[in-house]
């Protein structure tokens, strides 16, 4: 243990620094530790302060969110351990780098004093885990900054700069950037030398008592936020838990309440969903074959290849970390037009407040537009975003081929076509890989990385780190028809079109997955994106392709499944009940109804069958990836953890029986993967793997 923290005493100030890489989280190690070292701060007679800090890149991350899933937390406790820093016999002071968050702030709200450098950064991100900050933070953010501020940042779970925790009360004063140390000993020096006292954030009450008697406050709060927190459990409780702060005889009782509201949400299958997308999101750029140290190129120059609406997405994740981007296209009108679309999506961002005009002007000085591929002939990375057609894809990698200088990667973003084929007509089908963004691209936080069969090591390490430096989570797929999240999703898209036919209705379908904790249902969502999106190249005949003859497109034009008002009201259309009429007679399906059940098991279990495919033929590392591509690329609820991870909860053997189900009653496409059936015969879930 002696490893973990450093007790010293300098001119009359005791100094306890913990050093538990890499982000010092508060684990059980780490929390006998910091007892440890106050102790001897506490009997060390030189010392008439105390300064709490960390070593390495951050203070305390915060509980270890591992340690969640043990059910209980061991010796010292939170509340052990921070009510003794709070109530000990001498002034403690936070002396804050990096990031404060979650116990680490609670830690720090127990100390006496705080004080960050300009860089550090504050929060209380448990909502993020579907949890409560239940060290003590609901209790005492709001005694510092008042009820409304507290509860927007507990329940955003954003963390704030120090500039502004300053200003909100949670600091007592801003250090110098780098000097922390000094700083902190300073103000130690400062306070001994005025007598200073050790005052508690828990006997405070000027700024909570206007809101006493006020359950208006609350929800007021509660109906404001109504559509952001649908689904989840968290907010709810932290909204009743600064209640109880604010309303409890005594500080005690509310602390109560808050602990009860945390264990209540520690054991919800939502946080248990949410701690595994922590850790899910962290593990997708771990590719087992490709170790840390696999080197990597410089990417310095990019070439984007369209600059429609794909392409200018694609561009503006490089002009935004300061990266130049070479946008080219056919022609002149295309690519002024591509350009124009960029500033003006710049120019909304000024006017919301998110960027300067001088920015904007700095991102729009790093585009360089030109006609024709042969510009991209000194860019370390072009990516090409051109019509979804091989022989489109083959012609542009033919030429890239023979321009771009050697050692550049060329990358394609396409969502479906085989990136082998595509690597075959070059004569460096090492430096080919997939960079499949998806759509509006500078704004999804996923970015599907596809490595060919030839694709080199380097090529693929320096693609997951271009992914980290414009804030994309990567996935790695294999090669298959739709990769990870597109495949994933069409037997729900497939299995919404047959539903419909067999007599389900739109509204309910789209309802009950809306219920699941999607914005929106499949029918909702295609009229968004534009049924002739998918709709126009269908080779079969569908009530989409029925619908797109008839000029339906959907929000865009003339509605799709729905009518729309001005208002963008949507009312079932008696256009599509009739088209979906007419072709399922003329398919001679027959009609019947569905409960809710048996609609989402069929919306969503040949999901988890096809993730079981994906995971048989090695497309995805491992589940996680798959519930963390549908949950950044597709918007699959957080708290249901992703399909795989939902799978788990809902048992593999239910889902297998449905799906026998299915397949005795409409044929093989429901038979369950030999993967899944292995896994819930052996009495596993995918978590095994
Ligand atoms: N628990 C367990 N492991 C954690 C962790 C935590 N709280 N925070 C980070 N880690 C691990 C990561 O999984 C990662 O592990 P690997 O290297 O094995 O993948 C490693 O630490 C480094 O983390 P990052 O890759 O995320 O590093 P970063 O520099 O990009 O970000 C960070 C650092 C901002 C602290 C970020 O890790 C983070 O946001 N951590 C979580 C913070 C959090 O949610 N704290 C609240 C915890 S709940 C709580 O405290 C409840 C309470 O009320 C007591």
């Amino acid at each position: 243990m002696a490893e973990l923290f450093n007790y010293a005493c300098v001119d009359g100030v005791g100094i306890v620094t913990i050093d538990a890489p890499p982000v010092n989280t508060l684990g059980a190690a780490t929390r006998a530790a910091v007892m440890q070292a106050m102790q001897l701060a506490w009997a060390d007679d030189a010392a008439q302060a105390i300064i709490i800090a960390c070593a390495g890149r951050t203070f305390f991350a915060g509980a270890d969110i591992a340690e969640f899933a043990t059910g209980h937390f061991a010796d010292p406790d939170f509340i052990t351990l921070f009510d003794a820093i709070e109530n000990g016999p001498k002034p403690v002071i936070a002396a804050i780098h990096g990031t404060a968050l979650g116990g680490g702030l609670e830690l720090a709200l127990h100390c006496h004093y705080r004080l960050a450098v300009p860089s550090a950064k504050l929060g209380l991100p448990e909502v993020n885990l579907g949890i409560l900050p239940g060290a003590g933070g609901t209790q005492r953010l709001p005694r510092l900054v008042g009820v409304p501020v507290a509860l927007d940042l507990i329940t955003s779970g954003k963390p704030i700069k120090a500039a502004q925790a300053l200003e909100l009360g949670i600091l007592d004063r801003l250090a110098t950037e780098g000097q922390l140390q000094a700083d902190a000993l300073a103000f130690a020096k400062e306070l001994i030398a005025s007598g200073a006292t050790a005052p508690r954030v828990r006997d405070r009450d000027d700024k909570i008592a206007p809101y006493r008697g006020k359950p208006e406050v609350f929800d007021a709060f509660r109906a404001q936020n109504a559509r952001a927190f649908k689904g989840f459990k968290a907010p709810e409780a932290i909204i009743k838990a600064v209640q109880a702060a604010v309303e409890s005889p005594n500080f005690d009782e509310g602390s109560k309440r808050e602990q009860a509201l945390f264990l209540e949400l520690m054991n919800s299958p939502e946080s248990k969903a949410q701690r595994h997308v922590f850790f899910a999101q962290r593990m997708t750029a771990k590719v087992p074959d490709v170790p840390a140290d696999t080197p990597t190129r410089d990417l310095k120059r990019i070439g984007v290849i369209g600059a429609g609406t794909m392409g200018g997405g694609i561009a503006m994740n490089f002009l935004n970390i300061g990266l130049p981007v070479t946008l080219v296209e056919l022609k002149q009108d295309a690519l002024d037009r591509g350009v124009g679309v960029i500033r003006k999506n710049y120019e909304n961002s000024a006017a919301k407040g998110r960027m300067t005009e001088a920015q904007v002007e700095q991102r729009m000085g790093l585009i360089t537009p030109a006609i024709g591929l042969e510009a991209l002939a000194d860019v370390d990375l072009v990516i090409e975003a051109v019509f979804e057609s091989m022989a489109v894809k083959q012609d542009v990698f033919t030429k890239l081929d023979a321009i771009c200088k050697p050692g550049a990667i060329l990358a394609s973003n396409t969502s479906f076509l085989d990136l082998n084929e595509i690597a075959a007509v070059t004569k460096r089908p090492q430096d080919v890989i997939g960079l499949h963004f998806f759509s509006p691209a500078n704004v999804m936080p996923l970015l599907e990385i596809v490595r060919g069969a030839k694709t080199d090591k380097s090529v693929l390490a320096s693609a997951l780190n271009i992914a980290k430096a414009i804030g994309k989570t990567p996935v790695v797929a294999g090669v298959c028809h739709g990769f990870i999240a597109n495949r994933a999703m069409e037997p729900y898209m497939a299995e919404a079109e047959a539903l419909v036919l067999e007599g389900a209705s739109v509204l309910d379908i789209d309802r009950v997955i809306r219920d699941y904790g999607f914005a929106m249902g499949p029918f909702q969502m295609l009229d968004l994106i534009g049924l002739d999106v998918i709709g126009r190249d269908s080779t079969r005949k569908t009530v989409m392709s029925e619908l797109v003859k008839r000029d339906r497109l959907g929000q865009k034009k003339n509605g799709g499944y729905y009518d729309y008002d001005a208002e963008r009201k949507a009312t079932l259309s008696p256009v599509a009940l009739e088209v979906i009429a007419e072709l399922a007679a003329e398919k001679g399906v027959a009609q019947r109804s569905f409960s809710d059940e048996e609609l989402l098991g069929r919306l969503l279990y040949p999901v988890v069958n096809e993730g079981a495919k994906i995971l048989e033929e090695k497309i995805a590392s491992r589940p996680s990836d798959i519930d963390v591509a549908l949950i950044m690329g597709y918007n699959w609820p957080v708290y249901r953890g992703g399909p795989m991870f939902w799978a788990d909860l809902t048992g593999l053997p239910k889902i297998v029986a449905a799906l026998r189900g299915f397949e005795a009653t409409y044929g093989a496409r429901y038979a369950p993967a030999a993967l899944l059936v292995q896994l819930a015969d052996a009495g596993k879930g995918f978590g095994s793997l």
